[in-house]
């Protein structure tokens, strides 16, 4: 009879051998970047949604040249986040409230939003997801 221990050593060294301990490296690198907008079509201090890869982004812009980006799902109960003003990002549902820079709840829903990597080159907003 195997022992316990011996059969996760014995699976240990069988998921070594089929290279199973990379497979969350893989999933690091099948991330993929994506060109979400200009820069100018996001204002100072607001935010807009947009379709990227199947999923619906939030980029924010809270000071100027400053861009960031959430994944636009309200924590609260999953309703799509539509935009931001004045640095706030507000969900229509049920009234949550998140910092457009951080995106920490600041009202009704119980965490922050999920962030996206962000960057900016020649005048283009990526994402990586
Ligand atoms: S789903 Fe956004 S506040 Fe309820």
């Amino acid at each position: 009879m195997i022992s316990r221990r011996g059969l996760l050593v014995a699976f240990a060294s069988g998921a070594a051998a089929f290279g199973l301990t990379g497979l969350s490296q893989t999933a690091a690198n099948a991330a993929k970047t994506y060109t979400v907008c200009k820069t100018s079509a996001v204002a100072v201090r607001s935010g807009k949604t947009f379709t990227v890869g199947g999923k619906k982004i939030l980029i924010t812009q809270p000071k100027k040249g400053s861009f960031k980006a959430f994944v636009a799902v309200c924590t609260h109960a999953g309703a799509t986040l539509t935009g931001a003003t004045n640095n706030e990002i507000q969900c229509a549902s049920h009234g949550a409230r998140f910092d457009a820079e951080t995106g920490m709840a600041k009202a009704v829903a119980p965490k922050a939003l999920t962030k996206v990597t962000v960057s900016v080159s020649g005048g283009n907003v990526r994402v990586r997801f």
